[in-house]
């Protein structure tokens, strides 16, 4: 007999065994109880497709009936699963999410499936899967070898250009190499329409990218915020605009449509870009004041009352999240493989290499501090995911820390009031922060800035009653009163510092 295999809610550890048939009669039903809605369907039930569905569901000047669709495999069925029995599968700091999840339960506008028959009933399809970037960190390379393989987007398009309607909106929001939507999503569409017998001059594709920022405004980065779009032809720009529109607040913060789909899916991985390299940019900025004793972060404050350099960023640990990390390197690769360059994008791909060498950087400090002996140091890493007050730990750079101090044989303990579960390493991490700081620690890292260790009179007053122990703030955490009071019995270290 096969055996059953299930998916495990990362939120509350329930198991679900994988279902076997298909979902078409909770679809008809629910369609049953949103007579006369249009239907919006959410392919991609992540950080950014799950908070779109809640934002379709509690749309501002239309109602629709919101279908997410997401795989029903190990690692993501349990997402639908957790939807349909009300239970929200992102968590985060902002009171709006729950808000509008209860809307949606009460209004009963808002189902998760597995089956791609929910393509056959929508109006619209917005597309909020994963386009990954596969890296080979060797950092002995000038640039980092990766691959994106376009692959898995390619079966998400197809599996809508098989069951859409032929005048159906498409609307893609994943992060994508430029170029996609007009060479590889609009043929893929054509080729299915073209297979089914339909009209292939109907449908309509459109690109739009997303700037949610989960967090504590995880809602309005996506309904109160600006929105740049394009259309793959005139047709397909208007319905976006129109659709865009009934989600997004255009009074106050209008629409911007560029030329093409091309350009929308530049601007989105330029910006990205920008940030990244901006980051890359104040690494060897900050390796330069710790050598010249200057205290880097006056200097970048300083330099920030200009207007023209508000945006200069400070030093930290490195770069985390699913976007900064790659999104240079979808936009190197488009350039090179669909735009049949033969050089890359050099510079934003240096800025991907220098992010990624960060947390190293702060690892070799550690190691000749302790003489190379880091075995059996009890280290507590304050924080876990990427962002403050966040859960999401994608990518986030405390994770190469981490291995690197367990391969050295430090014994490491966690904490991070976001995250119960860190899913890349299977650590069980702690969220009670007085008992991890009353264990012996030789070395405290502030790895994440939350908010929970900032001005944080207790967590000072804690510390200054331990034996004497090594703290290093990657990211800025500690104000210049709490560093002298615990210098006075501590060794402290800033990265970016030079004059501690
Ligand atoms: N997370 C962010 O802060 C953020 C911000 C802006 C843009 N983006 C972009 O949005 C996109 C989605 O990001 P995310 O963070 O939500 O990713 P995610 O990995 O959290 O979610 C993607 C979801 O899509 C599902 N999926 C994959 N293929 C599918 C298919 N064929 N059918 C149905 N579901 C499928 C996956 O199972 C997964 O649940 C990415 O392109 C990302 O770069 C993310």
């Amino acid at each position: 007999m096969k055996e059953v295999d299930f998916s495990t809610n990362t939120l509350t550890g329930k198991k679900y065994p994988l279902p076997m048939d298909n979902d078409i009669l909770n679809i008809e039903n629910f369609l049953l109880n949103n007579k006369d809605k249009k239907v919006v369907v959410v392919q991609g039930l992540g950080f950014v497709g799950a908070v779109m569905s809640l934002i379709c569901s509690n749309a501002l000047n239309e109602e629709y009936a919101v279908i997410g669709v997401d795989l029903a495999n190990i690692n993501n069925y349990w997402k639908i699963a957790s939807i349909n029995e009300g239970v929200f599968p992102v968590i985060a700091s902002d009171p709006k999410i729950n808000e509008f999840f209860e809307i949606a339960k009460t209004k009963k506008n808002l189902l998760a499936t597995y089956d791609n028959y929910a393509y056959s009933v929508a109006d619209i399809v917005i597309v909020d899967i994963n386009l990954d970037v596969k890296k080979n960190a060797d950092f002995s390379k000038k640039l980092l070898n990766f691959e994106v393989d376009l692959s898995p987007f390619k079966k998400g398009i197809e599996a809508i250009g098989n069951y859409c309607k032929e005048d159906v909106l498409i609307l893609v929001e994943t992060t994508v190499p430029p170029g996609t939507c007009e060479k590889v999503a609009n043929p893929i569409i054509k080729d299915c329409l073209l297979k089914r017998g339909l009209s292939q001059s109907d449908f309509k594709l459109g690109h739009s990218y997303e700037r949610v920022m989960p967090g504590p405004d995880y809602i309005d980065s996506i309904q109160n915020f600006y929105r740049v779009y394009s259309g793959i032809d005139e047709k397909s720009a208007k319905e976006t605009e129109k659709f865009l529109r009934t989600i997004i607040s255009t009074e106050k913060y209008p629409l911007t449509r560029l030329g093409n789909t091309n350009a929308t899916e530049m601007a989105k991985v330029l910006e990205n870009s920008y940030r990244a390299m901006n980051i890359a940019f104040i690494v060897e900025w900050s390796r330069f004041a710790e050598l010249a004793s200057v205290n880097l972060y006056e200097v970048v404050k300083a330099i920030r009352m200009r207007p023209t350099h508000s945006n200069i960023m400070f030093p930290g640990i490195g770069v985390g999240g699913y976007c900064l990390t790659k999104d240079p390197l979808l936009a190197s690769w488009s350039k090179q493989n669909l735009f049949d360059s033969d050089s890359p994008l050099e510079q934003s791909e240096t800025g991907v290499q220098i992010n990624d060498k960060m947390p190293l950087y702060a690892f070799n400090y550690l190691k000749e501090t302790f003489n190379d002996s880091l075995v059996n140091k009890k280290v507590l890493l304050l924080g876990v995911s990427y962002r403050s007050n966040v859960a999401d730990t994608r990518y986030t750079p405390v994770e190469p820390l981490y291995d690197y101090l367990k391969a050295e044989g430090a014994k490491i303990t966690l904490h991070d009031s976001y995250v119960d579960i860190w899913e890349e390493t299977s650590e069980k991490v702690s969220s009670d922060l007085d008992k991890q700081l009353k264990k012996q620690i030789d070395l405290l890292i502030f790895s994440t800035n939350h908010s929970e260790y900032i001005n944080n009179k207790n967590l000072i007053n804690v510390l200054m009653k331990k034996n004497q122990l090594f703290i290093l703030d990657t990211i800025g955490v500690l104000n210049e009163k709490e560093i002298k009071q615990l210098k006075q019995y501590h060794t402290v270290k800033v990265i970016g510092r030079g004059d501690i």
